[in-house]
């Protein structure tokens, strides 16, 4: 091998080593859905979309995760929210991935765009931009939480349920168990907020959660009526 190849491979052998430290990606991913009804009854506002109350769980996110329970956030500032790349996917976003910010913050587009730029860079170039979306639909579409619950007698009904007993049902209707996440009413009542579940880091299929994630909760916790 001549000097100058030497070097060229040396330097190529670097530049592969740097590449590899650099998109460090995700291990997991945590599908987040929310409960409209428990986002809407504590103190801050909240608004409905013009559509109208939904009666299901939404979309909050899908958020990339390491195994040491870190959340890596706004990865790629030069990757921006493109809703060309997503334009079939809109009319469904619309209707399991809505926004109940007021205000400024309203528009279904602000709340994309900073899943996307937060959450959704940190999993390029595992997933890009449609096909982050495109999984979290599809994981949407193949998990019923709601129906889940009913199934278990468990129903929006303003009603206390054993967290457990919720826990339970979630496992027994995806086969694994969830994270359940809790907030407080305006009268300072604990109530199921968001449901989390793991996710294979491609996107595709619900996995048992490699990490424990500690959230807020109680063991008898109320569920909201939207
Ligand atoms: C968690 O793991 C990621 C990826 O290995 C690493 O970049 C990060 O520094 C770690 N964070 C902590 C707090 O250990
Ligand atoms: C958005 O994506 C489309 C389709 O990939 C591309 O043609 C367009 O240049 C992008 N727009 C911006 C502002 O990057
Ligand atoms: C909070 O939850 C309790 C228990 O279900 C209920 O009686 C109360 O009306 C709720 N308050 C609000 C503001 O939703
Ligand atoms: C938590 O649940 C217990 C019953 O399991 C209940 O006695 C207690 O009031 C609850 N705490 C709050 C803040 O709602």
């Amino acid at each position: 091998m001549q000097f100058s190849s030497l070097i060229s491979f040396h330097l190529l052998v670097l530049q592969c080593l740097c590449y590899l430290c650099l998109v460090q990606s995700h291990d997991f991913l945590f599908f987040v859905q929310m409960w409209p009804g428990a986002y809407c009854d504590t103190k801050r506002t909240c608004c409905y979309p013009a559509a109208g109350k939904p009666t299901d769980f939404t979309i909050h996110g899908l958020w990339p995760v390491f195994n040491n329970v870190t959340f890596p956030e706004d990865c790629n500032p030069n990757s921006h929210y493109n809703e060309t790349k997503i334009s079939d996917l809109i009319s469904e976003m619309q209707k399991t991935w809505p926004n109940f910010n007021c205000g400024k913050k309203s528009t279904t587009t602000k709340f994309w765009t900073h899943e996307w730029t937060k959450h959704g860079t940190c999993a390029l170039p595992v997933l890009d931009q449609h096909g982050y979306f495109a999984a979290a639909l599809s994981i949407k579409d193949k998990v019923n939480i709601l129906q889940i619950l009913k199934n278990a007698g468990i129903q929006p009904d303003g009603k206390l349920y054993k967290l457990d007993d919720i826990k339970e049902a979630i496992k027994a209707g995806t086969g694994y168990i969830p994270v359940i996440e809790c907030n407080t009413n305006a009268s300072g009542n604990i109530q199921l907020y968001q449901v989390y579940l793991c996710v294979d880091a491609a996107g595709s299929d619900l996995i048992e959660c490699p990490v424990t994630l500690k959230r807020a909760c109680n063991t008898s916790i109320e569920f909201p009526i939207i």
